[in-house]
């Protein structure tokens, strides 16, 4: 919530101040496009000064000529490697005039994304279980997964680089000095580091004093701890012996300890700009990191005015697997963000760990709540009523009180007694502060029909819990029932196994996608919730302010967990097969990723039932069979540019993304039937029209498990839908060796009250050594004619 409040606070502020001064010539960020030709050969544009040379020239034939600036102190970035173009601070006018000139593909005004975490930036007293446990030591060597985040703590000992081989020498990246941060602070673990503010700059001009109120490391050191959570979950070092205080020990470890890492800063405590990331992606991809992962994004807009989108593009031919959050909007349907098709696209799920925290009420009721408090651990029989304190709700008598929003408690109330506080949507740590600040000495979290049974723990700075909304109905009905309601809270450790994991988070983002259902997203689950990872060494309870209880390791939830977690997979998976495409890296963790949870049962979704497609993809992912999938589906960038041929973009619409040019007439004549091959399946019917839809989609698997294999087909359709594989036998001799096959699938009207049917096809090896299953689900859409 850190992040929100200020954003918030800001944004107040400036509405007062920008009256006044907005007219017109508001300068504002916007990327400038351009075709890359035009205007100067490829030979002339090589050097990076003639590349701001030829960038300025766009803004001198539009800017105003009273400005007594020279166009080129007004380029904040010069893009070349994901991207051709510039990013400028212009009016709006000059916005237009620029979009007039040859050679200007398209100006979009910079956007302002978000981190996906789920609005707590505590620390968390405790350290790390185990979440990288299939994590093989030395995995991951001689891969180099890049970081798009909040920059990084580099003494955290996660990044220590003992045992490391020296930087792969294809690497060209830097170690970018700045605020607390210079060229020694980067080893053998985190090889390069930079960071990128001038997007940011350019929207929250901050006086100095400002700044530094807001600890903002202009530099790539971490003010958050976001990003050296993250970073340290993809690819942290082994952390031996860190244990959990009163609960266990565990060794903290990322999912490819043995890859390198660098760090881009593109993040800052009012979000991340547009022209921030693509310029962070810009160099990523030419310093020649492997795996690119990014926590972050914002609502699903078009793919050609998704700068996440268009920069992952070029980094993708250029061999970069590159790994997006989903986003945390879930459960909303459609919510699913970062949905590009070349892109790895991770939801959230839980683990087996429990923090029990219960509430033993007055009466003897108990009822389950979880909590990362270090309290000391105990029995929840012992000791009579004599320690319960007194229950309060609503100390207040107003909306805000219900919620514990800053001082909104009455504090004669509250005084010594345990708060119950709605949970809502608002900053569940915030809610800690308030009751300690109105002299709470406790806490209740009691989740509200919308948070439904979601556990995502937090460290308070008083003893709390969080209880679900069926345990937060009985809490009330208890409280309003006694006299004197009372409870103590009873911290039961860490529990490692009970429940059902994973299921798929409440707060995941889920299917199908808004703007191109013909491919099913988010292409699998991680986990997201409750974890445990490196943290800032400065950073206490309250956020951004010095404490006295420092830790190396903190607990956080969101898909931004979760795309770390898929992006170290990658790197084992890069690491073990070196000459794989992004597309076969991708087809390996999805086609191997599991359906059911640790019961053997189907995966359950926090929203209640079982998790379908649209909240899990192709499943939860399993690192030990990705690194042997047996096939593969691969694509050919050139049949991404097809693709989006087949969804009817216009030329203009597709030379923004891939800075190509295409005659999609020509292009689908050359093509016909052609479908991506995608290693999920995913079908658009329209809706509306008695008549039934039929599709035919072709896919081609790759040999790369073992020779003279021999695999068929398993199907399972949904009601009312026909799904025929043909062949449904596939024989491979050699290693390499390709096969096709076509999907048929056909549907009458949709099911009676439904939009959508799920299915499945497994390709199961057959024979001595078969082994290999390679799965990928199906998902039949309606929409809207
Ligand atoms: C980097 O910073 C550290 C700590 O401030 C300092 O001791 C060291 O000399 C600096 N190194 C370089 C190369 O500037
Ligand atoms: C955190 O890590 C630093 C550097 O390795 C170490 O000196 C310090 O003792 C650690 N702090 C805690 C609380 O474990
Ligand atoms: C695109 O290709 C079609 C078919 O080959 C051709 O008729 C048409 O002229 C081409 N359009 C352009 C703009 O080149
Ligand atoms: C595959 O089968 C062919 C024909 O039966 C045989 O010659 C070849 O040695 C086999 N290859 C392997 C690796 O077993």
């Amino acid at each position: 919530m850190e992040v929100v409040i200020k954003l918030l606070i800001c944004h107040s502020f400036l509405l007062l101040l920008l009256p006044a001064l907005a007219a017109a010539e508001t300068l504002q960020t916007y990327i400038v496009q351009l075709h890359p030709h035009e205007g100067g050969s490829a030979s002339a544009v090589s050097t990076a000064g003639s590349r701001l040379d030829w960038h300025a020239s766009f803004l001198e034939r539009s800017v105003s000529p009273e400005q007594e600036k020279h166009p080129s102190s007004r380029i904040l970035y010069s893009y070349h490697t994901v991207f051709d173009g510039f990013a400028a601070q212009i009016t709006d006018g000059e916005a237009a005039s620029l979009r007039a000139l040859p050679g200007v593909a398209s100006v979009r005004a910079d956007r302002r994304l978000e981190l996906h975490t789920t609005y707590s930036y505590r620390f968390l007293g405790l350290n790390f279980c185990p979440t990288g446990a299939w994590a093989r030591s030395g995995y991951g060597r001689g891969t180099i997964v890049g970081i798009l985040d909040t920059g990084l703590w580099p003494e955290s000992p996660s990044f220590d680089d003992r045992g490391m081989p020296p930087a792969p020498v294809r690497w060209t990246g830097v170690c970018q000095g700045g605020d607390h941060f210079n060229a020694s602070n980067c080893n053998r673990k985190l090889i390069g580091a930079r960071f990128y503010s001038k997007g940011h700059r350019a929207n929250y001009p901050t006086n100095p004093s400002e700044a530094a109120s807001l600890l903002e490391y202009v530099s790539p050191r971490d003010a958050h701890g976001h990003g050296t959570h993250t970073a340290s979950t993809a690819a942290g070092a082994a952390v031996p012996g860190a244990s959990v205080l009163g609960a266990g020990a565990g060794e903290a470890r990322g999912v490819a300890p043995g890859a390198h890492m660098a760090a881009y800063k593109v993040c800052w405590f009012n979000g991340c700009y547009s022209s921030d990331i693509l310029a962070g992606m810009d160099d990523a991809v030419r310093d020649g990191v492997d795996v690119l992962s990014l926590s972050l994004g914002g609502f699903p807009i078009p793919l050609f005015e998704d700068s996440i989108a268009i920069g992952s593009f070029r980094a993708t031919v250029r061999g970069v697997s590159v790994v997006c959050a989903a986003g945390n909007n879930g459960p909303a349907r459609s919510s699913v963000a970062n949905e590009a098709p070349w892109v790895l696209t991770v939801g959230a799920a839980t683990l087996d760990r429990r923090f029990p925290a219960y509430v033993r009420l007055g009466n003897g009721g108990v009822l389950y709540g979880e909590s990362m408090y270090p309290g000391k651990t105990g029995g929840l029989k012992k000791g009579g009523n004599k320690d319960d304190l007194e229950l309060v709700y609503a100390a207040g008598g107003t909306r805000e009180s219900e919620y514990c929003l800053k001082g909104s408690l009455d504090k004669a109330a509250v005084a010594g007694k345990m708060v119950v506080c709605n949970r809502g949507i608002t900053g569940r740590a915030d809610k800690g502060e308030a009751v300690k600040e109105a002299g709470g000495a406790a806490m209740i979290l009691a989740n509200t029909e919308i948070n439904r049974q979601e556990d995502s723990v937090d460290v308070h700075v008083l003893p709390a819990t969080l209880v679900g909304y069926k345990e937060a109905v009985e809490l009330k009905k208890y409280i309003t029932s006694t006299r004197r309601p009372s409870a103590r809270l009873v911290f039961a450790g860490t529990r490692i196994g009970r429940a059902r994991a994973p299921a798929v988070a409440l707060f995941s983002a889920r299917g199908p996608s808004l703007t191109n259902p013909s491919v099913l997203k988010p292409d699998v689950i991680a986990p997201g919730v409750n974890i445990i990872a490196a943290w800032p060494g400065n950073i206490g309870p309250s956020g951004l302010d010095v404490d006295a209880r420092r830790s190396n390791f903190s607990v956080l939830s969101g898909t931004s967990m979760a795309a770390p977690h898929v992006a170290g997979i990658a790197a084992l998976v890069r690491s073990s097969h070196p000459s794989w495409s992004p597309a076969m890296v991708r087809s390996a963790i999805m086609t191997s990723a599991d359906i059911t949870d640790r019961q053997g049962k189907a995966i359950m979704d926090g929203e209640g039932g079982r998790a379908g497609v649209f909240a899990m993809g192709a499943g939860h992912v399993s690192p030990a069979r990705a690194v042997d999938p047996g096939l593969v589906y691969d694509i050919q960038p050139g049949d991404y540019v097809t693709h989006l041929c087949t969804l009817g973009y216009t030329h203009m619409e597709i030379f923004k993304i891939t800075h190509t040019g295409v005659n999609c007439t020509a292009e689908l004549q050359k093509n016909r039937g052609f479908s991506l091959n995608y290693p999920s399946i995913a079908v658009a019917f329209k809706s509306g029209g008695a008549k039934s839809s039929s599709a035919v989609l072709r896919r081609t698997v790759t040999n790369v498990g073992t020779p003279n294999s021999t695999y068929t087909a398993q199907m399972a359709a949904p009601p009312g839908v026909k799904i025929a594989v043909a062949p449904t036998t596939l024989s491979f001799v050699e290693f390499g060796d390709q096969r096709s096959f076509r999907v048929t699938v056909e549907a009458a009207s949709p099911p009676a009250g439904k939009d959508s049917a799920e299915g499945y096809l497994v390709w199961k090896q057959s024979g001595g050594q078969g082994k290999h299953v390679v799965r990928s689900p199906i998902a039949v859409t309606w929409v809207a004619e």
